[in-house]
């Protein structure tokens, strides 16, 4: 019998090509890491691995960050390539652009260099702004071109009306300025930001604003489907980190602006090549649906019992065992489970090739590193005396 095996029985290693076929790893796929205990490099075909959208989920400092930029490497090495969009709330994809070689390749927008046009923004003021229907019935009248939000107070300031509804609107516009966001145009355009083979990336770290945060994720999610959808812009990943602030679970719609598009993209984005990635470390605040929507999940050490449990609810294959292994994975090793696999399977993740951010630095290296600038200037202060 071939089960159990004898005492004595020799082990044979498996042969890596039937552990590939296994997994259902490819030549040609995103090389992202390392099967566990076997020299088999882990390399993800492409469609099966983002056409479905995918979620990466983790604790805090488990390498979810680490991962992506990984996949980044591999997305702009190909030789057919998507464009890559990623919302980046902390600034850490920004290294991209300070790496000689992958320079060439990324754009970086600071939320200081993005322009929004106010109108559509107007249109849903009602919501947003929480407006009476009588106040926004005056809001739709006043407005009859394209405006800046001072060019709009000053209509307001001029309208001849209730005061209380003046009020109103007033300080609703004063909110507008205060956002420092609006212009006339939309800047940059989406042609420049959803372009083959170039990493965008969009900095929101330059404000803790999670509104414009979320008016900025709104806006371009919105902008890359329908033109995808149009086809004026090529098949495109947009990477969302953070992704429990832009599509929480639950919460009004005014204070999850971006959910509602976010959602499309999930249910309807495989169509037309439109794919999510989205990256948190509170898997439990992250709206259940649209987690269900991404068929393929990558999951590094998790060990808050509710987090697993909410995932395992809407991804197979997270048997109570595997629950246990998720919560004892070390920095770096990944659980690959669903539409990329022919079945779940570890990973370790690759070295990056690209320049780490200084931002994913750990508390000693800076620690380390600002002992360096002290001694420095003492040194410098030495030699001037
Ligand atoms: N595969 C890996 N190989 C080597 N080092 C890694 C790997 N993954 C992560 N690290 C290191 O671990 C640290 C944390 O990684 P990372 O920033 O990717 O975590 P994270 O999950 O994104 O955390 P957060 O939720 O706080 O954003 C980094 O300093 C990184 O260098
Ligand atoms: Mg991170």
């Amino acid at each position: 019998s071939l089960f159990p095996p004898s005492p004595g029985e020799p082990v044979l290693e498996p042969d890596p090509e039937i552990l590939q076929k296994l997994f259902g790893f490819v030549q040609d796929g995103l090389w992202l890491g390392q099967l566990l205990h076997h020299p088999v490099e882990a390399r993800f075909n492409l469609t099966r691995l983002l056409q479905k959208h995918l979620a990466i989920l983790a604790l805090s400092g488990a390498g979810k960050s680490y991962l992506v930029s990984v996949l980044i490497e591999e997305l702009l090495e190909r030789r057919l390539k998507p464009a890559v969009i990623v919302i980046d709330p902390h600034g850490e994809y920004v290294s991209f652009s300070q790496d000689p070689n992958y320079a060439g390749k990324t754009r970086v927008w600071r939320i200081e260099d993005i322009k929004l046009k106010l109108n559509p923004i107007l249109k849903k003021a009602e919501m947003l702004f929480d407006l009476t229907p009588s106040q926004a019935r005056v809001l739709e009248k006043l407005v009859q071109k394209e405006l800046t939000p001072s060019e709009l107070l000053q209509l307001i300031e001029e309208w001849e009306g209730r005061q209380e509804t003046k009020d109103a609107l007033l300080g609703m516009a004063e909110r507008l300025i205060r956002l420092g966001i609006f212009g006339l145009r939309d800047q940059p355009e989406i042609r420049e930001i959803a372009r083959e083979g170039q990493l965008s990336v969009i900095d929101l770290s330059g404000t803790i604003d999670w509104f414009k945060k979320q008016l900025v994720v709104e806006h371009f999610a919105s902008k890359l489907f329908s033109a995808r959808r149009e086809g004026l812009i090529p098949p495109f990943l947009l990477v969302i980190e953070e992704a429990h602030q832009f599509v929480p679970e639950g919460t009004k719609r005014k204070e999850a602006l971006a959910k509602g598009i976010l959602q499309t993209i999930a249910r309807e984005g495989r169509k037309f090549s439109a794919s999510l990635c989205l990256v948190s470390q509170r898997p439990k605040r992250l709206d259940t649906t649209i987690l269900s929507q991404c068929n393929t999940n990558i999951i590094l050490r998790i060990t808050n019992p509710y987090d697993i449990k909410h995932i395992a609810e809407s991804a197979e294959g997270i048997t109570s065992d595997v629950q246990e292994q998720i919560a004892g994975l070390p920095v770096g090793h990944a659980l690959v489970i669903g539409e990329a696999v022919n079945q779940p399977v570890f990973i370790k993740v690759r070295k990056r090739k690209s320049r780490e951010s200084e931002k994913g630095r750990t508390l000693e290296e800076s620690l380390r590193e600002w002992e360096e600038r002290k001694r420095q200037k003492v040194e410098d202060a030495k030699a001037f005396m």
